[in-house]
């Protein structure tokens, strides 16, 4: 499959072809990524007709807390969000590589911001890099859009701020809060953005504000009528099995997969084999030495 660019972006959202953005943090998820653009033989259930795998491949600082275990994404430092861009641009080369300007970078000034967003492209080997915000980010969305940087908006809930906005908590959901996220959505178009992740507003805010929009939306928790949507990877995949089952965890999250429990069955059998004597098995899983040579040795 050929890389997918910000033209095809615009061709799916045309077209009205749901856009698909999985967030990735190292080397085998960014490989999983890769492979779903791969044709699976014989048993492709997606019609020929649409595009193969995922369109964009996101290193969000959502990272910080599901792969480093920080206590919220504002701990990631721009080094270690540059360590792991690193990792999934060596696994994922089809997909359009987004990554998030970690918290901090950009809010001193334009010109910080625009150093982080170099770092991302020229060492993390990005093609583009997402920013949370609306009309105060916007100077640096026309100078990085300037530069050839392409920029990707978030709007709604925007975890950065989730102290000043009291916790993580729905937007949109007043005249007033849906009014603000509607401007920041068409001034980051405005402002040169290629297209805005949406995140937990109500679905009928996101779908007029799709309608209202030339470039894509992205959502997260906000309904089916943007132009794509968005996942967390761990935890679609089921990583942390606490998530979703007793109403922990955002309610948009549907677990497509269980990996948690699958990992803590194999690390127990692990144990038990090894306890056991039955791992590893002589012949199996050893490498021989001819009697001569241990007659010799001895
Ligand atoms: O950090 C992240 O994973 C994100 C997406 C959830 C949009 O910003
Ligand atoms: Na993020």
């Amino acid at each position: 499959r050929k890389k997918r660019t910000i033209l095809d972006l615009q061709a799916l959202k045309r077209k009205k072809v749901p856009i698909t953005v999985l967030t990735a943090h190292d080397y085998p998820s960014a490989r999983f990524i890769e492979a779903a653009a791969a044709p699976v033989p014989g048993a492709d259930g997606a019609p020929a007709s649409l595009p193969r795998g995922i369109d964009i491949c996101l290193v969000g600082d959502s990272l910080a807390m599901v792969a480093c275990g920080y206590e919220s994404t504002n701990q990631l430092s721009l080094d270690e969000m540059l360590y792991h861009c690193r990792s999934v641009a060596r696994g994922c080369t089809t997909s359009l590589l987004l990554a998030d300007l970690p918290f901090g970078t950009y809010a001193a000034s334009v010109e910080d911001g625009v150093r982080a967003a170099v770092r991302l492209v020229q060492e993390g080997r990005m093609d583009a890099v997402k920013i949370e915000g609306g009309q105060e980010v916007l100077p640096l969305v026309r100078h990085l859009t300037s530069a050839g940087i392409p920029v990707m908006g978030h709007v709604g809930l925007t975890p950065q701020r989730q102290a000043s906005l009291s916790g993580y908590r729905v937007q949109g959901k007043t005249v007033e809060s849906a009014t603000q996220v509607y401007r920041d959505a068409l001034a980051l178009q405005d402002a040169g953005a290629f297209g805005v992740v949406i995140e937990a507003v109500p679905s009928a805010l996101a779908q007029w504000i799709t309608d209202r929009l030339a470039i894509p939306t992205i959502g997260i928790g906000a309904g089916m009528h943007t132009s794509g949507q968005v996942l967390v990877q761990l935890d679609m995949l089921g990583v942390d099995s606490d998530l979703g089952a007793s109403g922990k965890g955002p309610r948009f999250l549907r677990k497509f997969g269980d990996v948690g429990p699958h990992a803590r069955d194999a690390v127990r059998a692990y144990v038990d084999a090894v306890r056991g004597g039955e791992f590893p098995v002589e012949g199996q899983h050893t490498y021989p030495m001819s009697d001569e040579t241990f007659q010799a040795f001895c």
